[in-house]
C-alpha cells in the first residue's frame, strides 16, 4: 500500500490491521496477532468488547457531536465519576493526552506570578507533542528544533530525592511527573519520591501535576498510579483508554486549581463530545469491576517474564507496575519486536532498548503463555550480537 501521500513522521511496523477481537488483531489476509501493546495503552478492554460496542452504537443513534455551546449530560456524568474516583473536584474534557497536559499547563501559567513560573519535570519523561507539553518533556531529542526559547524547566533524574529538593524553590510554579514513566521505558517512581514531591510543592505553594495519560485509569491496579503513594495532586491528566479507543482526554483539577481557567479562558470544539463521554462512563464502570484482579494478573505475567530473563542474558532488567512492563535489553529492541511480529505477537520498543508491553486488562493466562513463548522464540532467533 502506497504511503507516498502521508507525512513521513511515523516509522510503522509491517502490520496492517483490518479488525480486532478481544486480545487479537487480524490483518487483511486473516492472519492473527496477539496484541500486547493495546494501541499503546488505549484498548484496555481489547477489541470490540460487547459492552463498549453496545453503548457506542446506542449513543451514535442519539447524537455524536453537540459542541460545548450546550450540555449533553454525558460530560457531567463522566466528570462526577472521575472526580469521585480521583478525589479531585473539576474535570475538563479534550481529545488527547497532550491536550490534557496543555490545560494543566495553562492553569499553572495563569496562576504563576512574576518570579514564580519555573516548572520541574523528570529526565526521560514524556508529556506530549504540542508546544507546551513538549517544552516539559524530558527527552532533548524530542524537544530539539521545536521548543521556543525561554521555557523555564528544571529537569531532575527520576527518584533522585536530593536533586528534587534542590530543584524546588520559591520560584517553582509546578512539579510535573508521570508516577510511572511510560515512553521513558516503564520506570515506576518510588512512593517516597512522589511523597517528597507533594511535601516540597506544598511547602513553596507550587502545584503537583500527575500525568496519568499512560499509567492511569486502572493500568497499575488502582484508578490512578499516584494513589499507590497516597498523595493528592492538584491536577491530573488522563487520556488513552478513557473512551476505549475514541479520542478523549481529561484534566482533573482541585477547586483551587480550577479557578485559573474561568469562562472563555480555554475550550475545544470536539472535546468531551456525547459519544466519547458515553463510552467513557461505561469504561469507568468496567474498570471498577476488574480493578481488584489487576494486581494478580500483573504478577502472573511478571512471573512468566522473569523466567524469560533467566534464560536470555540480553535481558538486563524487567520493570513493571500493574500491567505495564518494560524489558530492558542490552541490545536494540526493534529487531526483536519485528521478529515477534513475524511470529504473531505485537509489542513495541521504547528508548531503543526497552521492549514495552501494555496488555489489555482482559488478558488471561493462555495469552500470557502465548506472548512469552513467542518472545522467547524471538529473543532466541533475532538476537543481534551483544553491543
Ligand atoms: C504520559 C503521557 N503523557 C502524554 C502523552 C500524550 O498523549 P497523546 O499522544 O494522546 O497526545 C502520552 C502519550 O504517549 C503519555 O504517555
Amino acid at each position: 500500500m502506497s504511503e507516498s501521500f502521508l507525512l513521513g513522521n511515523y516509522e510503522r511496523y509491517a502490520l496492517q490491521v483490518e479488525s480486532g477481537e478481544g486480545c487479537y488483531v487480524f490483518d487483511p489476509h486473516g492472519n492473527r496477532y496477539l496484541d500486547m501493546i493495546s494501541g499503546i495503552g488505549v484498548n484496555a478492554f481489547g477489541y470490540c468488547h460487547p459492552r463498549i460496542t453496545a453503548v457506542l452504537l446506542e449513543q451514535a443513534r442519539r447524537c455524536v457531536h453537540t459542541s460545548n455551546l450546550v450540555s449533553h449530560g454525558n460530560q457531567e456524568k463522566l466528570a462526577e465519576k472521575l472526580c469521585r474516583v480521583s478525589g479531585l473536584e473539576r474535570a475538563f474534557f479534550c481529545n488527547s493526552g497532550t491536550e490534557a497536559m496543555e490545560a494543566a499547563l495553562k492553569a499553572v501559567r495563569a496562576r504563576s506570578a512574576p518570579g514564580k513560573s519555573r516548572l520541574v519535570a523528570l529526565r526521560g519523561s514524556f508529556h506530549g507533542r504540542t508546544m507546551g507539553a513538549l517544552a516539559l518533556t524530558g527527552q532533548p531529542e524530542l524537544r530539539r528544533n521545536f521548543v521556543f526559547p525561554g521555557a523555564e524547566v528544571t529537569y531532575v533524574e527520576p527518584d533522585d530525592l536530593s536533586a528534587l529538593a534542590a530543584a524546588i524553590g520559591e520560584d517553582t510554579a509546578a512539579v510535573v511527573l508521570e508516577p510511572v514513566l511510560g515512553e521513558g521505558g516503564i520506570i515506576p517512581l518510588e512512593d517516597e519520591f512522589l511523597q517528597a514531591a507533594r511535601r516540597l510543592t506544598r511547602a513553596v505553594n507550587a502545584y503537583l501535576i500527575s500525568d496519568e495519560v499512560q499509567c492511569g485509569l486502572g493500568r497499575t491496579g488502582k484508578y490512578f498510579a499516584y494513589q499507590w503513594a497516597g498523595i493528592d495532586p492538584d491536577i491530573v491528566a488522563v487520556a488513552k483508554p478513557l473512551a476505549a479507543g475514541l479520542p478523549l482526554g481529561a484534566t482533573l483539577f482541585t477547586e483551587d486549581a480550577a479557578q485559573w481557567l474561568p469562562p472563555h479562558s480555554h475550550g475545544t470544539t470536539f472535546g468531551g463530545g456525547p459519544l466519547a463521554c458515553r463510552v467513557a462512563v461505561e469504561f469507568l464502570d468496567m474498570v471498577g469491576e476488574v480493578l481488584p484482579a489487576i494486581t494478580e494478573l500483573s504478577e502472573l505475567f511478571l512471573a512468566r517474564l522473569e523466567a524469560l530473563r533467566h534464560k536470555h542474558p540480553v535481558i538486563r532488567q524487567i520493570r513493571s507496575k500493574g500491567l505495564m512492563y518494560g524489558i530492558q535489553l542490552s541490545v536494540p529492541g526493534r529487531p526483536i519486536v519485528e521478529a515477534a511480529l513475524g511470529r504473531g505477537l505485537f509489542i513495541n520498543c521504547t528508548q531503543e532498548t526497552v521492549l514495552r508491553l501494555l496488555p489489555p486488562y482482559i488478558v488471561e493466562e493462555p495469552e500470557m503463555d502465548e506472548a512469552v513463548r513467542i518472545l522467547d522464540d524471538a529473543l532466541t532467533t533475532a538476537q543481534p550480537p551483544e553491543a
